[in-house]
């Protein structure tokens, strides 16, 4: 029997306390090499890969500063694209109508679990 080369493995890893995420805003962290940013939203945490569709680059301006000017959508700090927090849409330049890759969160007791697939 052939071991599968691309096996779906994913990666799990514990965040933080759910207290140590800010009630609005961002912050960042590292799975299995991975940027990620974790941003509150309207009272949820959602996750994305900090990586911008079209060129993959990074798309903060500072560290976990990834909100435009009026925090209502994440920025992308080299061109100004702007995505929806709740599901990640471009819906303002080069990458209009793609998505971040979202990252699962989990919660178990007090820890914010991240699944990375
Ligand atoms: S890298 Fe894609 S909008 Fe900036």
């Amino acid at each position: 029997m052939h071991n599968d080369p691309h096996p779906k493995s994913a990666t799990t890893q514990r965040l933080c306390g759910k207290s140590e995420l800010p009630e609005e805003g961002c912050k960042e962290f590292t799975v299995a090499g991975q940027l990620i940013f974790v941003i509150s939203h309207n009272g949820r945490h959602v996750a994305y890969v900090n990586e911008c569709p079209h060129l993959g680059i990074a798309l903060n301006w500072a560290p976990d500063k990834f909100l435009d000017s009026d925090g209502k959508y994440i920025q992308c700090s080299m061109h100004g694209a702007l995505f929806k927090p709740e599901d990640g849409e471009c819906i303002h330049g080069p990458c209009l109508g793609h998505y971040l890759r979202e990252v699962t969160l989990k919660q178990e007791g007090d820890a914010i679990i991240a699944q990375l697939s």
